[in-house]
């Protein structure tokens, strides 16, 4: 059995499928589950609502600034999925539209916005049992994490899964314009001065873009379940 809680880091690019597979390590193993990446979206639909950004991300920083500690941020459990609350709204929906994706990479590369937002992850993690998913957790959040995945798939096939998830959700798109937004991100998401997306030496490196869900989850179990062991041989 599995005694040692551990925090399980887990990085990637958009539509790596990262979240998708943070969900089920943490729902197998009893884990928490924190979607970073939802709290970069609430903290730039905070700044769209108060007129901070404009349509073409531009930002005052300074207004943002000083208004950050003004924005709560919860997640709690509603049927079974994880949303996010900002400021007691369920804003779980709200924050994944186009729109907002784009405008999030404006905000994230704000360094004061990444100091507020590692300082309530780090917070979260304090007492491990932890999944937590974004650009830089391996990195920064937690770099002493036990186990650190960094996800991947090929541009096309996360266009795609993306492209598939806003048709799901009743949202108007075209495959093109997804996977040409996708790309620009990645490339924000690689270049920003703050925190860019890297593999740190020590992660374990999952290119899903051939795997099912299931292989995908099989073979990060089997990594961590070896990690959880060699720790608690450590221990005793
Ligand atoms: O994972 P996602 O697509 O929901 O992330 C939304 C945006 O937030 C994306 O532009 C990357 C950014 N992000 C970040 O900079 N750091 C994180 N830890 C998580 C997300």
């Amino acid at each position: 059995m599995n005694t040692h809680k551990i925090i399980i880091a887990i990085d990637g690019y958009s539509s790596s499928g990262k979240s998708t597979l943070a969900k089920d390590i943490a729902a197998k193993l009893g884990y928490k589950y924190i979607d970073t990446g939802a709290m970069y979206r609430a903290v730039t639909l905070f700044a769209k609502q108060t007129g901070i950004i404009n349509e073409k991300g531009e930002i005052d920083e300074e207004k943002l600034k000083a208004i950050l500690p003004q924005i709560d941020l919860n997640f709690k459990n509603i049927n079974g999925k994880n949303h996010i609350f900002l400021n007691g709204k369920d804003v779980e929906n709200e924050i994944r539209s186009l729109e907002i994706s784009e405008l999030t990479s404006h905000v994230s590369k704000l360094p004061f916005v990444r100091e507020f937002l590692v300082a309530k992850q780090r917070e979260i993690g304090k007492e491990k049992g932890i999944v937590m998913d974004g650009r830089d957790i391996g990195s920064v959040v937690f770099p002493d994490a036990e186990v650190k995945f960094f996800v991947t798939a090929s541009p096309e096939v996360r266009a795609k899964r993306r492209y598939e998830e806003l048709k799901s959700k009743g949202i108007e798109v075209d495959y093109n314009s997804v996977l040409k937004s996708l790309v620009e991100r990645d490339k924000q998401d690689t270049t920003r001065e703050t925190s860019p997306l890297i593999k740190t030496e020590d992660a374990i490196v999952i290119d899903n873009s051939n795997l099912s869900r299931e292989q995908q989850l099989e073979l990060a179990l089997k990594y961590i379940n070896e990690r959880i062991k060699n720790i608690d041989n450590a221990k005793n």
